[in-house]
């Protein structure tokens, strides 16, 4: 879960990405071993979550953020519209009725879907703690780093149809 801490003991594994007061307002792609990462200050909190939507891959760093009710501000991808709540990762939707098409229900989550990582604050500066990436998580399938190609196999497979 993104979330924002102030720490005594900073851990070594945390990156820095710069000064808070740089940091205002940004919303941008930065890179962690080899793992595209949204980072976005919103609304006095900071936020770090996996930057390739969950659901096809899209560039979350390029979508807008909008406040859904129930839920903190969520990135609207721009590839397919799906929102996802900065804060938990969760893919969040509204609750349609097919026969009152008018009509709206509530806000709802369809669980957590998009990888979330520490903020940390500290002595003024700003840093990213990757998750614990051992538990398998949908955004995985789009951020984990890939193996480098075999040298000698070939990148495009024919086959005869
Ligand atoms: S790729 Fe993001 S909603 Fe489809």
């Amino acid at each position: 879960m993104a979330e924002e801490k102030s720490l005594e003991n900073v851990d070594q594994n945390a990156n820095l990405v710069g000064r808070k007061s740089d940091l205002i307002g940004v919303k941008r792609q930065i890179k962690i071993d080899g793992r595209n990462i949204l980072f976005v200050h919103k609304k006095g909190k900071f936020f770090a979550l996996d930057s390739k939507c969950y659901h096809s891959g899209g560039p979350l760093h390029k979508g807008d953020i909008e406040d859904v009710p129930n839920f903190s501000s969520c990135i609207v991808c721009p590839w397919h519209r799906y929102k996802i709540c900065l804060q938990t990762g969760e893919s969040v939707y509204q609750e349609a009725y097919p026969h009152q098409p008018v009509k709206r229900g509530p806000w709802k989550s369809t669980g957590v879907k998009q990888r979330t990582h520490c903020v940390i604050e500290r002595e003024g500066n700003i840093y990213v703690q990757l998750s614990d990436l051992t538990q398998e998580m949908p955004s995985d399938h789009y951020n984990k780093e890939r193996p480098p190609r075999e040298e000698g196999v070939p990148n495009v497979h024919l086959k005869d149809w």
